[in-house]
């Protein structure tokens, strides 16, 4: 089977991941171009990365006819013109979540994917980690009976970065980190999201309370499915101690616990009579296999020509529930999810 020709948009944090991946550990893949405006980031791609085109404009990218599939992994405001344009350009693409800013965009974004007859797969990398995988595995095969309530934590450790405190453009911790956590409740449950009751608070980041009075660094959130199930999320920034991701399936008769707050499976006792772990200090560390099997179950549904494992559909819902969820924020209410994205 042909080598599919792979070109990066966007250089940055994330872009750099699926970059190195792309360009040593995918196999039937080659990363031949990278893009970004930012001249630094660029450089620095193309010294490591060794690629032979590189573009500061994505619509010149795009016009490579050597390129068969792009990944999108700029600021989330620019992935729908790009994602779009790709798609007319009829390159595969992979994009990272949030797949866009709002439910209209994603639905444009899926529907020029679907006309162009090119692969959509969006950014939700805890689908391929492995301990969530057998999770899934283990519900599916129903050793602990009935999923009765899923819940599911992500707190990250960085202080924000001004942009973010605007939550008309950021979302704030609903839409930067618990959208993995909304994915992955819908995964696990295999139901759709009927309500949302968010509560949350700003306990971190006082000086910016004046300025920017709707933000909150701290979020719990209720849910309920159209099955019945029951959901709990709850999201921070800033908690400085490091990143921790973990989920929780009750059963009816069993449960499982995804995830440890250590980052090796090693304590430390001294004399002092105290034992240590190291925590996680990084989602890239964290979840470093699961974008190499993202990467390559993206390359290898192009070349086996089958659906995407995460879909344009699971990043629209996760939009749409990212919306409602900061809607019971600020209404202080239950708000009803009650119209589904359409495919
Ligand atoms: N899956 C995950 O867990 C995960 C983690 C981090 C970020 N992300 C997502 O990845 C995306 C990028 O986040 P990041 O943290 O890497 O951001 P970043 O700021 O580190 O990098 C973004 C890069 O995109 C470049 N860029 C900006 N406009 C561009 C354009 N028009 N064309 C090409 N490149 C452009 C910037 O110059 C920068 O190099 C966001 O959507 C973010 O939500 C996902």
């Amino acid at each position: 089977m042909e080598t599919l020709n792979v070109c990066l948009i966007g250089t940055g944090r994330a872009g750099m991941i699926h970059g190195r991946n792309m360009a040593k550990k995918i196999e039937g893949a080659k990363l031949i171009a990278l893009c970004d405006p930012s001249p630094e980031n660029l450089k620095n791609a193309q010294i490591e990365l060794g690629v032979e085109y590189i573009y500061t404009n994505y619509q010149e990218a795009l016009k490579n006819e050597e390129i068969d599939a792009v990944i999108v992994v700029t600021p989330t405001a620019y992935h729908k013109e790009i994602v779009i344009a790709a798609a007319n350009e009829k390159k595969h693409i992979l994009c990272e979540k949030p797949l866009a800013m709002d439910e209209q965009e994603c639905l444009d974004m899926i529907k020029a994917a679907d006309r162009n007859n090119v692969k959509l797969q969006v950014g939700f990398m805890r689908r391929f980690d492995e301990s969530f995988q057998e999770a899934k595995k283990i519900v599916d095969s129903g050793a602990i009976g009935d999923v009765v309530m899923i819940k599911s934590l992500t707190h990250g450790p960085s202080e924000p970065k001004p942009w973010m405190f605007d939550i008309s453009i950021s979302s704030g911790p609903i839409g930067e980190v618990n959208s993995h956590d909304l994915d992955t409740l819908r995964w696990f449950s295999g139901s759709e999201v009927s309500s949302i009751y968010s509560i949350g608070g700003n306990f971190r980041s006082p000086e910016v309370k004046e300025k920017f009075p709707d933000y909150y660094d701290t979020v719990a959130m209720n849910l309920t499915f159209d099955d019945g199930k029951l959901g709990f999320i709850e999201g921070a920034q800033y908690v400085q101690y490091g990143y921790d991701a973990r989920t929780e399936i009750l059963g009816t008769n069993g449960s499982i616990l995804v995830g440890d707050q250590g980052k090796h499976k090693l304590s430390i006792a001294t004399k002092d009579g105290e034992i240590k772990r190291p925590a996680m200090h990084s989602w890239t560390y964290l979840f470093k296999d699961a974008y190499v099997s993202e990467d390559q179950a993206f390359i290898d549904c192009i070349r086996n020509d089958t659906e995407p494992l995460v879909t344009g559909y699971d990043g629209l819902m996760a939009v749409k529930l990212v919306r409602v969820g900061l809607q019971s924020l600020q209404e202080k209410k239950i708000v009803l999810v009650d119209e589904k994205g359409e495919e």
